[in-house]
């Protein structure tokens, strides 16, 4: 499939999926939201995509936000409708069953920390910059970040920084667990790829359990993410990844797992 603002690449079993408007620092407008949602779709169809790494084109940018020149003279109701599109994709691309690393090479700022956030594992460059700066354009986050960023970092730091609009150094980002890693930027693409041929590696099915028993489990209560977790783990011996894992592991040997 062909897009304008996104280009598609696989290497094996993982595919580099980059948002591409260099220009405008990556910014979000509908039809890169657009396109994002079919990406996640092709991704989601590909039975050879275990992995996926998100990243912003150029040397600048992850995302630099929602695109202010798109949103500007928007309507009340144009506006909501453009939150509402931004946070169906980023919720399509979270609950995707693969998957997703951002590596974030520069500012990844309001919709683009959004995006980020919506991603499983997040690995920044030393030059990184986060930060949610919509109050100082009058106004809120949009794409979820009001409801992500206090679940990462939780409420006092998430506040902080919505209400300051303070954009942070990467290294602050990892303290405040708003990053998983910090990397040189020569290394990031290297460092994403190496820890999603780890992932590669391992059971399929497990890892996308893992990932539903994660995000659908936070949003239960405690008894009933308990159930829905022995119901994942129950489900994991009825395929032939756990009993090729697990006659691997007693044979001394490595597991040859199909993902079936
Ligand atoms: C549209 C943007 C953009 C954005 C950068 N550009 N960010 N265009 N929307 N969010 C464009 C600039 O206009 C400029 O275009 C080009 O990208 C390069 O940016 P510069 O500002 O010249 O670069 P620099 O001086 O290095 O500053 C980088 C920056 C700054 C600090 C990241 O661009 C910036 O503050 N951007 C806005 C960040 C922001 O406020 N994001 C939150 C948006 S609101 P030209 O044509 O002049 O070269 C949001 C809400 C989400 O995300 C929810 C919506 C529902």
């Amino acid at each position: 499939m062909e897009w304008n603002t996104l280009f598609l690449e696989k290497e094996g079993n993982i595919a580099l999926l980059t948002i591409n408007r260099p220009k405008a620092l990556n910014a979000l407008n509908p039809e890169v939201l657009t396109e994002l949602g079919q990406a996640v779709d092709v991704i989601t169809a590909d039975d050879e995509i275990f992995v996926v790494i998100l990243k912003g084109a150029g040397e600048k940018a992850f995302v630099a936000g929602a695109d202010i020149t798109a949103m500007k003279d928007m309507t009340a109701l144009e506006s909501r409708a453009f939150g509402i599109l931004g946070q169906e994709v980023f919720k399509k691309l979270e609950y995707m069953p693969k998957p997703v690393i951002a590596a974030i090479n520069g500012f990844a700022l309001g919709g683009g920390c959004e995006l980020a956030m919506a991603c499983d594992i997040r690995v920044a460059t030393e030059k990184s910059k986060f930060g949610q700066p919509e109050v100082g354009l009058g106004v809120t986050p949009g794409f979820a970040g009001t409801q992500r960023l206090p679940r990462l970092v939780g409420k006092g730091r998430a506040k902080e920084l919505l209400y300051t609009a303070d954009m942070i150094s990467a290294a602050d980002a990892h303290r405040i667990g708003l990053v998983n890693h910090v990397v040189a930027e020569d290394q990031l693409l290297e460092f994403c790829k190496s820890m999603a041929k780890r992932i590669a590696t391992k059971g399929q099915i497990a890892v996308r359990l893992c990932k539903a028993a994660v995000d659908q489990g936070l949003e239960m209560d405690v008894d009933k993410s308990m159930a829905f977790e022995a119901d994942i783990f129950a489900l994991c011996f009825a395929t032939s990844d756990q009993k090729e894992g697990m006659t691997a592991f007693v044979e001394k040997r490595k597991p040859n797992f199909i993902g079936k």
